[in-house]
C-alpha cells in the first residue's frame, strides 16, 4: 500500500501547501462536498474538499458512512470553520463500500446498549475509539512506571492447578469429552486422564507465582487476564478482566501503600498529559449524560477537574477500626437507609460503605488498612493484635476498590497455622511454602483491577463499555 501521513499528524503540525495521502473512514459526507474522514488516530477528523463536478458520480455515491477510503491531495488553510487545515482532494479512491440501508452505525446518537450489543463496530464510535486510545495509554503507563524503577514484567501462568488463592470462582479448564468424561473405580471423574494429569482452572490472581519471583528478583509485576466465575452481574465486575500485581521484597504494608498511591498518580497524570482531546470528549460526554440525572447524582466534579484533584491530593489512610466507627455512626447507618447496616467491629464492607466513605465522608481516595484476619485471605500478614491482618484497599470516588493488597505472612509457623485454620491444603502448596522455608523476609503486594482504572479515567459508569469483548454471566459474544 502507499505511504500516507495519519490524520493526528497532519492535525498536529499544521503546515499546509503539501500533497498528501490519507487512508481511513468516512464519518460523514455533506452537500456533496465535504468528507470528514476518521483514521482512528486522533478523535478529530480530517475535512477532505470534493470538487464533485469534477469527480465520478458513481464513485461519489459509494462514500457512505463507514466505508474505507483513500484519498491524496493537498492540504491547504481551511476555508471554513472548525478546522486549521483540510484537504483538497484530487484521488479518491473507495477501499471498501458500507452499504448505508445495512451498516448498523449511521451518523446520529446510539445508546450504550446498542453498541454493546454491536461492540464488533463499535471502536468507529467516537467515544468508543477514545476509550480504547486512552485504555492503551493506560497499559503503557504501567509498564513505563514499573520499568522506570527497576521493576521485572513477570509473566505468571493463565492455566493453574492450585486453587489456593481462594480469591473467587474458577472456570475449569479441560481436555476431556464432556460428553463421556473417564472416572474412577469410585465414581468420581478421573482427573489422572485430563490432558495435565490433574484438575486446573483459569487463574484468578498471579499472586502467588508473582510472589515466587519477588524473594528472587526483589521488584516484579504482573499485567495479564484473570478469570471469576462469579455470577455477579453488576457495573463493576466483569468474568475476564486484567489485574496488574506488583510485589516487592524488603516492602511493609505502608510502602505497598506508598507504591499504589505512586502508581495511580503517575497514570492519571500521564492520561492528563497524553490523552488531552480523548478526555476533553470524553468530559462533555459525560456531562451530556448526566444532564438527563438530578444534580444529586450527578458527578460533583467534571472529569478532568476529577483527575487532577487525584493527582494533587494525599489519599486519605484509615484503618479499618476508624472507618468502622465512621460507619457505625453515620446517617445512612441511623436511618437504615444501609441495605446491609453496620453494627460490629468485624463486618464485611459492602460497595455501598466503602462508597460512603470515599465521596460522602472524605471526598477524596481512601486506602483503608489493617482488617480484621477473618474476612481477609490467608497470606495476609497477622498484626501484633492477633485480630487484624495488613490487609489494604484503595478506594476511589464512583468505583469503590480499585486495588486490593498486603503485606505477605512471611512467618513459616504463623502462615502453617493460618491455611490450617482457614482449610487452605498445604500439601498442594508445598512450592509457595519453600520461599517461606529458605531465605524468607518481609514483602508486600497489591492487586490493581485495570478495567476500573480504565472505568475511573475515562468517566464510563459501566465496565462493560472499557473492555473491547466484555465476558460477564450469559455473555461471551465476538
Ligand atoms: O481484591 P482482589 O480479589 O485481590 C487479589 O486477587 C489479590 N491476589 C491481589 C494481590 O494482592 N496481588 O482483586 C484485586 C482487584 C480488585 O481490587 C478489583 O479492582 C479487581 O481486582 N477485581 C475485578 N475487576 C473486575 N471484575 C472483577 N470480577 C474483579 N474482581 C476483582
Ligand atoms: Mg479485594
Amino acid at each position: 500500500m502507499a505511504k500516507r501521513d495519519k490524520i493526528k499528524a497532519i492535525l498536529a503540525k499544521e503546515e499546509t501547501n503539501y500533497s498528501t495521502t490519507v487512508m481511513g473512514w468516512v464519518r460523514t459526507f455533506r452537500s456533496n462536498r465535504f468528507i470528514s474522514l476518521n483514521d482512528g488516530s486522533t478523535i478529530n477528523n480530517l475535512q477532505l474538499v470534493i470538487d464533485y463536478e469534477n469527480m465520478d458520480e458513481a464513485l461519489l455515491k459509494r462514500v457512505n458512512t463507514g466505508a474505507a477510503i483513500k484519498a491524496e491531495g493537498e492540504i491547504i488553510e481551511s476555508q471554513g470553520k472548525g478546522q486549521s487545515v483540510e484537504m483538497v482532494v484530487k484521488t479518491l479512491t473507495v477501499l471498501g463500500d458500507a452499504d448505508p440501508e445495512k451498516y448498523p452505525l449511521q451518523p446520529k446518537k446510539h445508546s450504550l446498549e446498542f453498541l454493546r450489543e454491536n461492540a464488533h463496530l463499535r471502536f468507529r464510535t467516537n467515544t468508543f475509539s477514545a476509550i480504547f486510545r486512552i485504555r492503551h495509554q493506560i497499559a503503557f503507563a504501567i509498564h513505563q512506571f514499573f520499568h522506570d524503577r527497576g521493576f521485572v514484567y513477570v509473566h505468571t501462568p493463565i492455566i493453574t492447578g492450585s486453587d489456593a488463592e481462594g480469591a473467587g470462582e474458577m472456570f475449569q479448564v479441560t481436555a476431556m469429552p464432556m460428553d463421556n468424561l473417564p472416572k474412577t473405580e469410585d465414581g468420581n471423574i478421573n482427573y489422572k486422564e485430563d490432558f495435565f494429569g490433574k484438575a486446573t482452572n483459569l487463574t484468578v490472581s498471579g499472586q502467588l507465582e508473582a510472589e515466587l519471583g519477588a524473594l528472587a528478583l526483589s521488584e516484579v509485576y504482573t499485567f495479564g487476564p484473570t478469570f471469576r466465575a462469579e455470577n455477579s452481574n453488576t457495573s463493576r465486575h466483569l468474568a475476564e478482566f486484567w489485574m496488574i500485581e506488583p510485589e516487592v521484597a524488603f516492602n511493609d504494608l505502608h510502602d505497598n501503600m506508598d507504591l499504589a498511591e505512586d502508581m495511580l498518580k503517575y497514570v492519571i497524570k500521564h492520561c492528563t498529559e497524553h490523552c488531552g482531546d480523548d478526555l476533553a470528549f470524553l468530559e462533555q460526554r459525560l456531562i451530556n449524560e448526566e444532564k438527563s440525572k438530578p444534580q444529586n447524582e450527578r458527578s460533583p466534579m467534571a472529569l478532568l477537574e476529577k483527575l487532577n484533584f487525584c493527582i494533587e491530593n494525599d489519599f486519605e489512610r484509615v484503618s479499618y477500626t476508624d472507618a468502622i466507627n465512621i460507619l457505625r455512626n453515620s446517617k445512612p447507618n441511623k436511618k437504615k437507609k444501609f441495605q446491609f447496616l453496620i453494627e460490629d467491629w468485624g463486618a464485611d464492607l459492602q460497595s455501598e460503605h466503602e462508597r460512603y466513605l470515599v465521596e460522602k465522608h472524605f471526598k477524596k481516595p481512601v486506602i483503608l488498612f489493617d482488617y480484621p484476619k477473618d474476612i481477609k485471605s490467608f497470606y495476609m500478614r497477622l498484626n501484633d493484635d492477633e485480630k487484624t491482618v495488613g490487609a489494604m484497599d484503595v478506594l476511589f470516588p464512583g468505583i469503590g476498590e480499585i486495588i486490593g493488597g498486603s503485606q505477605r505472612e512471611e512467618r513459616l509457623d504463623v502462615l502453617e497455622k493460618r491455611m490450617e485454620d482457614m482449610d487452605i491444603p498445604k500439601e498442594e502448596m508445598d512450592w509457595f511454602l519453600d520461599t517461606r522455608r529458605f531465605g524468607t523476609c518481609p514483602h508486600s503486594g497489591y492487586g490493581l483491577g485495570f478495567e476500573r482504572l480504565v472505568l475511573f479515567i475515562t468517566g464510563m459508569s459501566n465496565i462493560r463499555d472499557v473492555i473491547p469483548f466484555p465476558r460477564y454471566p450469559g455473555s461471551a459474544e465476538f
